[in-house]
């Protein structure tokens, strides 16, 4: 089966979307032991950076540049391809990009999971929502049938942070749900590069990350069963096309056989003919 892609974005800077990215691949390949792979679309590196400084767990990095002085389409088909020939070999795929209005909105319908990190002042979030919501609006039936799933991550939050109060224009919307929030760390720069945030020594931290790792990753194992459930479906609908096919043809020379049949017999004498 492919891949499971995810991917961390949105168009705000500095709301944490590097720090998930790196430390989310490297929970999954930890605590799943599944293979990893991170595809960094940003030119200063920062999740490549941190998977690459942090002890080695065995998470494969590549950079992708994009060539955002071309045309959109040029954009959206080099992004494309960088997706597709960095995602083989690997069991989950997670991109880290900053969104730009010189990417086009069909590149998030490449993944099965989108993570939007944001921070939670009233400002960001509708900023974050709004970003969500066009996307939604804009491609609605391809989200749907390819039950794709928007994730909102608060993200750098307040410990006394109420997730319930968040997101409210986009709690209605069947395809989107909120993770767990990641809470803001003192000092990160301590932890930054050092080792993955959910094995590090400081157990709040640690748990904070792993909490929302394996809320991803619980929703990354539906993934894996509707897609599963999905190939089946569809290799079961071409079967019975084939089937149907063939016993066309079948039937269409049974068909034949018995009008060559019935042809000689009518130049057949009657008394030759058994009765
Ligand atoms: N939970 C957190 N608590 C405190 N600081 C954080 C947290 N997460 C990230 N940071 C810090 O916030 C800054 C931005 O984080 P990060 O680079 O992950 O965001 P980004 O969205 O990828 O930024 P950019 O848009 O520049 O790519 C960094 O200095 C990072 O160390
Ligand atoms: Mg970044």
């Amino acid at each position: 089966m492919q891949a499971i892609k995810v991917l961390v974005t949105n168009q705000k800077g500095g709301v944490g979307k590097s720090t998930i990215a790196a430390n989310l691949a490297a929970y999954l390949a930890i605590q799943n032991n599944v293979r990893v792979n991170l595809i960094d679309f940003d030119r200063q590196s920062s999740s490549s950076k941190w998977i690459a400084r942090a002890p080695d767990i065995g998470l494969e990095v590549h950079q992708a540049n994009l060539p955002y002085e071309d045309t959109g389409s040029l954009v959206l088909a080099e992004a494309r391809r960088c997706l597709n020939k960095f995602s083989v070999a690997c069991d989950i795929s997670i991109s880290d990009l900053t969104w730009t209005y010189a990417m086009s909105p069909e590149f998030m319908l490449e993944y099965d999971i989108i993570l939007t990190p944001s921070a939670t002042s009233k400002f960001e979030m509708a900023s974050s929502e709004i970003f969500i919501l066009e996307y939604i609006q804009k491609h609605i039936n391809q989200i749907k049938s390819r039950r794709q799933h928007i994730l909102m991550v608060p993200s750098r939050v307040d410990r006394k942070f109420q997730a319930e109060q968040t997101f409210l224009n986009l709690q209605n919307v069947e395809q989107c749900s909120v993770a767990p929030p990641i809470f803001w760390i003192p000092a990160i720069d301590d932890f930054v590069y050092e080792d993955f945030l959910c094995v590090s020594t400081n157990t709040e931290v640690a748990k904070n990350f792993s909490t929302f790792g394996g809320y991803v990753a619980k929703l990354i194992a539906d993934k894996i069963l509707t897609k599963k459930a999905l190939h089946e479906s569809e290799h079961a609908i071409k079967r019975a096309a084939n089937i149907s096919i063939l016993d066309k043809y079948r039937a269409e020379q049974q068909r034949e056989k018995q009008a060559k049949r019935a042809d000689i017999r009518s130049w057949i004498p009657d008394f030759l003919v058994k009765k």
